[in-house]
């Protein structure tokens, strides 16, 4: 089965799996169980915008108060907190986009969690007001391993997911 038969049938399961299903927590952890186990990457997890333990909505000092936190994942542990702009996670929050990184070594302010790392793909998850909610990390061992396939599939999975985090 070549990579686009896979994600084919990986949207399928995703759907059928996420349908009525409205905890957040549950439904990610499942589907970064089903990326994981049918494309076999390296790590591939969330991590969810969240307060920051010393900030909080009723801080007023302009400074942003929020941090992406470790959510659902598979894979070796992981750093727990990612400041906003900060390695490729934070960027992609930051740029609202996704970013693949062909070689982590040479994407400025990289987090390493894992040396085995070699590349990488970040996909935000945005709200339907627009503002991100969250993001899908998926590390590979390999360089370059992420195309126009991935991202077109996995941004086609985020975006079903976005009804998690409306009010
Ligand atoms: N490499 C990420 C950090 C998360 S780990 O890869 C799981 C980054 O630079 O944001």
């Amino acid at each position: 089965m070549d990579k686009e038969e896979k994600y084919q049938l990986l949207e399928a399961q995703i759907a059928s799996l996420i349908e009525g299903e409205t905890d957040a927590v549950s439904v990610m952890a499942n589907v970064c169980a089903a990326i994981h186990e049918t494309m076999d990457f390296f790590w591939t997890g969330f991590y969810v915008v969240k307060p920051t333990a010393a900030g909080g909505e009723s801080a007023c000092d302009g400074e942003r108060h929020e941090e992406l936190r470790l959510g659902p994942f598979q894979g070796p542990v992981a750093c727990m907190h990612i400041p906003y702009g900060r390695g490729v996670c934070g960027t992609a929050w930051k740029q609202c986009k996704t970013i693949v990184v062909d070689d982590v070594e040479q994407f400025p302010g990289h987090i390493a969690c894992s040396s085995l790392s070699r590349s990488e793909i970040v996909v935000p998850l945005m709200a339907s007001d627009g503002t991100v909610r969250a993001v899908l990390d998926i590390d590979s061992t390999a360089l370059a391993t992420f195309d126009a396939i991935d991202r077109r599939h996995l941004e086609s999975i985020i975006s079903t997911l976005r009804y998690l985090f409306d009010e």
